[in-house]
This record gives structure tokens, C-alpha cells and sequence, in this order.
């Protein structure tokens, strides 16, 4: 009896959990990073323009540096961001922004993010990849 009940409590939880979830990337507009399956893995880093104020970056990582590590924007910019791993699990992630990625080979992570205030926004691996780890950083410049 008292195991019924711990089920169906626990059960009540996963959908309580489910269902804050889903209301933060609903109605909070909160950017949950997606695994991206139908996409051909990319070998080299590109930066390219797909809209007015869009834009649309493949960052490749690998020990020790992100390629791009310096991107130039307008302020306004929505980036698209593919991110992949041409070696080892890598981290992805940009300050004083909700973006929080892996960098794992032979798959790519996908987020949009919108950066509206001019400023330096620097990003970093927050993974641990070895002895240049500390180094591996770079910068969003939103001019
Ligand atoms: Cu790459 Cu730590």
C-alpha cells in the first residue's frame, strides 16, 4: 500500500518537474539548448548573415580555443549558435547571458541568443579539457 503511494507521489513529481519545464520555455521565453540531429557536423567555423539582424555562427571547439573567438555584431543581433567539438567534450558558455552549452565531438548543440545592450561579452570553456583549459575563451563585441 504505502509503495503505491510512493509511486504515484513520485510520479506526481516527474509531471510537476515536467511541467515547469515546459512553462519556462513557453511562457518565460527561456532558450533550452537543442541537440541537433539533422545536420551534417561541421569541420571549420563559419560566421554568416541569414536575415536582417540575424545571424548565423558554427563555433568549432577544440583544445584549446573556439573558432571564432572574436565576433564582431551590431547591437540587436540574434545569433543562431551551432557549436561542435573537433576533439575532446568542451563547454560553451557566455556571460550575462542564459547560454549554457557542450562542445561534444561529432555532435552539434544548437541556441539562439539576442543581444540587445552594447558591450563585451565573453564567453569560455567550463569544461575541463586539460592544461591550456584556463585559456580557452573568447568574445562577443556588440557594437
Ligand atoms: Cu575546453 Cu575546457
Amino acid at each position: 500500500k504505502s509503495e503505491k503511494l510512493a509511486l504515484s507521489l513520485s510520479g506526481l513529481l516527474l509531471l510537476v518537474f515536467f511541467g515547469a519545464l515546459m512553462y519556462a520555455a513557453v511562457a518565460e521565453d527561456v532558450e533550452v539548448p537543442t541537440c541537433i540531429t539533422d545536420m551534417d557536423p561541421f569541420t571549420s567555423d563559419t560566421l554568416f548573415q541569414t536575415s536582417e539582424d540575424v545571424y548565423e555562427i558554427h563555433m568549432v571547439a577544440r583544445m584549446w580555443a573556439f573558432q571564432p573567438s572574436t565576433i564582431r555584431l551590431p547591437a540587436g543581433s540574434t545569433v543562431d549558435l551551432y557549436v561542435t567539438s573537433q576533439d575532446i567534450i568542451h563547454g560553451f558558455k557566455v556571460e550575462r547571458k542564459n547560454v549554457n552549452l557542450m562542445a561534444v565531438p561529432g555532435a552539434i548543440n544548437y541556441i539562439r541568443v539576442k543581444f540587445d545592450e552594447p558591450g563585451e561579452y565573453f564567453f569560455a570553456c567550463h569544461e575541463f579539457c586539460g592544461a591550456a583549459h584556463h585559456t580557452m575563451a573568447g568574445r562577443f563585441v556588440i557594437e
